[in-house]
């Protein structure tokens, strides 16, 4: 068989812009979404190379996605930037990292055999079991958020009211960060992940690529010297929050893990454990808001909340994309993808692909099955994803029984970013149950 040329396997140039581009992302339904439906049908495994962009291969079927991120040997994490950004932003941190993209020492910049060992070492702190320690936690947190939801009296941004705020507690309060920090940390995540969005910017006047990822490296350094501090004092004294179970984790030879690795994996909690959460939360929401029938089943039944969970993260989609780099050449799916070739999992594709999610664009809190790639797929599957669970469920349970109907107020908004984005803000009309 004659190899296939990379010719045929071009991504028309404004197919790759609608899901590269971060300001496609505001408009997601009208940009992304009709671009992933036309790649899962004509090119599922394509070349797009747009200008200041490497080149990459996009993935936008679910089989292909999972097929690619089970062989972490194959394709990995780090080799080369784990989200997409322009070449200039990649050609900065190298500047700045030793001629890596490599910002944190965490899992997500680790590969097999370092990350299997590591992965190990942290897996009981979030395991279910584990998780469910924060479970009375979390109850008690929604349920002030709700209180402070149904105060605004019918009406409200439920984004600013409530998605954002809750899981900030949650998370903040489970790794032990007091309230007085929590803005800071909102501040530095935002930075990290709205790098590319007007509103979220560290300086108002810098937009160049260099710039934001300018920005990006300033807040994981203010993340380390914060956690630095925390680190000596929990090995002092642990008291039984999430930083004193990861800086007290133990590898199969005992030995406690390097400073930086605990410190950056506390910084990454604190980074991918709320905004994350903030819009699988807030598309539920919507999602409740544009089907109102399944607002009244779930309310009605609340075991339905876990299908809500899995069909809002669904939904939301809340990660893009991540990106992973071949480590060989390799034939995959008649694509000839070389070694250090980039490849981006568009999992905002595999989540609404209609070979595996019949009627996509439906939400549907009794989709079962609901394998979304939400928390991604393979190795580097969302060690937090137990927990990030585990805080929906028991804001929907606690919000649910408390409201009535729920109405748009006015035009939802999304954020500017290919890589964790959502609904910047989702007004709301409400009734109380
Ligand atoms: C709705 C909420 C969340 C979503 C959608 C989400 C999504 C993701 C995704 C897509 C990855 C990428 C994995 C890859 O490289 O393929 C990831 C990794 C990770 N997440 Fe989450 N996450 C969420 C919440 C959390 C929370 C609450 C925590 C911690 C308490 C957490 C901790 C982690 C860690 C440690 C990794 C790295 C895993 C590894 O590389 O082995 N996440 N997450």
């Amino acid at each position: 068989m004659t190899a296939p040329t990379t010719d045929r396997l071009a991504v028309p140039d404004e197919i790759a812009r609608a899901v590269m581009l971060p300001s496609s992302y505001a408009d997601l339904e009208g940009t992304v979404f009709p671009a992933c439906d036309w790649l899962r049908r004509n090119l599922p495994v394509g070349l797009a190379q747009i200008d200041g962009y490497d080149p990459v291969w996009l993935l936008a079927r679910h089989g292909d996605i999972k097929e690619a991120l089970r062989d972490a040997d194959l394709f990995h994490n780090a080799d080369a930037n784990i989200m997409l950004q322009p070449m200039a932003g990649d050609e900065y941190l190298r500047g700045m990292l030793d001629g890596t993209t490599k910002v944190l020492r965490n899992l997500s910049y680790m590969e097999p055999p370092e990350h299997t060992e590591y992965r190990r070492a942290l897996k009981p702190v979030f395991e279910p079991g584990a998780v469910l320690k924060y479970a009375d936690r979390f109850r008690r947190i929604a349920r002030d958020a709700v209180d402070r939801l149904l105060d605004h009296d019918g009406e409200c941004d439920f984004v600013a009211t409530l998605s954002m705020q809750y899981p900030l507690t949650a998370v903040m309060e489970t790794i032990g960060v007091p309230h007085e920090d929590y803005r800071k940390m909102l501040r530095w995540t935002q930075d990290t992940f709205g790098g590319d969005d007007p509103d979220w910017k560290r300086d108002e006047v810098e937009t160049s690529p260099e710039a934001m990822a300018k920005q990006w490296h300033a807040a994981v350094q203010d993340f380390y010297e914060y956690f630095e501090v925390m680190r000596s004092d929990r090995l002092a004294q642990p008291n039984g929050d999430m930083t004193s179970d990861i800086v007290n984790s133990h590898t199969s030879s005992g030995e406690l893990l390097p400073d930086i690795v605990q410190n950056h994996m506390a910084a990454s909690i604190a980074i991918a454990g709320h905004d994350t959460t903030n819009s699988a939360l807030s598309a539920g929401m919507l999602g409740l808001i544009r089907f109102p029938e399944q607002l009244e089943r779930v309310r009605t039944d609340l075991s339905l909340a876990p299908g809500l969970v899995d069909e809002s993260l669904r939904y939301a989609t809340p990660a893009k994309h991540f990106m992973r780099n071949a480590t060989r050449d390799v034939e995959f799916q008649g694509a000839p993808i070389k070694a250090m070739d980039r490849v981006m999992a568009l999992f905002v594709s595999g989540n609404r692909d209609e070979s595996v999610f019949p009627d996509p664009y439906r939400f549907d809190v009794t989709r079962r099955p609901n394998p979304h790639l939400s928390f991604s797929y393979g190795p580097h599957i969302c060690l937090g994803l137990h927990m990030a669970k585990l805080e929906m469920r028991v804001l929907f349970e606690e919000l649910l029984p408390r409201i009535g109907k729920v109405e748009l107020a006015g035009e939802p908004r999304l954020k500017q970013s290919s890589f964790v984005s959502g609904l910047k803000s989702l007004p709301i009309r409400f009734t109380k149950a």
